[in-house]
C-alpha cells in the first residue's frame, strides 16, 4: 500500500483496527490482562500524562507485533521463543505513520534493558512475566549499549513508552475503547 493517499491511509486504519477487534487480541498479554486491555490502558495512562498524539499512538500501539507478527503464538510459545515484536510491530506501522511513532514502537523493548541497567529499582518493579522475557531479549544493556541506545532518535520517546507499558496490565481497569482512537490515528497518519 502506498502512503499518502487519503483513501489508502483510512483503509490502513481501518485495517490496524480490526486487527485490535480480531480474536488475537483477546489472548492474554500476561497473567492479568488482554493485549486489547493492555494496549488500550497504555493508552490511557499515555494520555492522562499529557503525551503528544505520536506518543499516545505509540503507546496503543507498542505492541501490534504481537497480533500480526503470529496469531497463533501464545504467551507461553512467546517465552520460549523471542520473534522480536517490537520490529515486526515497528515494520508494520511504517504503512501509516513516521518514526516518532514507529521508533519508540521499535525500541520498546531495548528501553527495558537500558532501563534494568541505569535504574536499579526498575529491575525489582517488573512484572513476573517482563522478568522472564528479559533473558530471551538480551538481559540488561552493557555500558556500550546503554551509550548507543543514547543516540538513538527516539529513544527517550521509547523510554515514556516502556514505563506506561509497564503499568499497563491493571485487572479489570475501564479505560476508553479503540475507536476513540480512530481520530487521532487518521490524523497522525495524514501528516505522514
Ligand atoms: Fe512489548
Ligand atoms: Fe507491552
Amino acid at each position: 500500500m502506498t502512503r499518502g493517499s487519503p483513501t489508502s491511509q483510512r483503509a490502513a486504519i481501518d485495517s490496524l483496527i480490526e486487527l485490535y477487534a480480531s480474536p488475537a487480541a483477546t489472548r492474554l498479554y500476561d497473567e492479568y490482562v488482554t493485549e486489547l486491555d493492555h494496549a488500550l490502558q497504555a493508552a490511557a495512562l499515555a494520555r492522562a500524562d499529557g503525551a503528544s498524539d505520536h506518543l499516545v499512538a505509540a503507546a496503543l500501539l507498542h505492541d501490534v507485533g504481537h497480533l500480526v507478527g503470529d496469531d497463533n503464538v501464545g504467551l507461553d510459545d512467546e517465552l520460549t521463543d523471542d520473534f522480536h515484536h517490537e520490529r515486526v510491530g515497528a515494520r508494520y506501522l511504517t504503512q501509516s505513520f513516521g518514526p516518532a511513532v514507529t521508533a519508540p514502537v521499535a525500541l520498546h523493548v531495548a528501553a527495558k534493558r537500558y532501563l534494568c541497567t541505569v535504574e536499579p529499582a526498575y529491575l525489582a518493579g517488573l512484572s513476573p512475566s517482563s522478568v522472564r522475557s528479559l533473558g530471551l531479549q538480551g538481559g540488561p544493556m552493557s555500558a556500550d549499549e546503554v551509550e548507543a541506545f543514547e543516540r538513538r532518535p527516539h529513544h527517550e520517546a521509547a523510554v515514556l513508552v516502556r514505563r506506561w507499558d509497564d503499568l499497563a496490565k491493571v485487572a479489570g481497569l475501564a479505560v476508553a475503547d479503540f475507536e476513540d482512537y480512530r481520530p487521532l490515528l487518521l490524523g497522525l497518519a495524514a501528516q505522514v
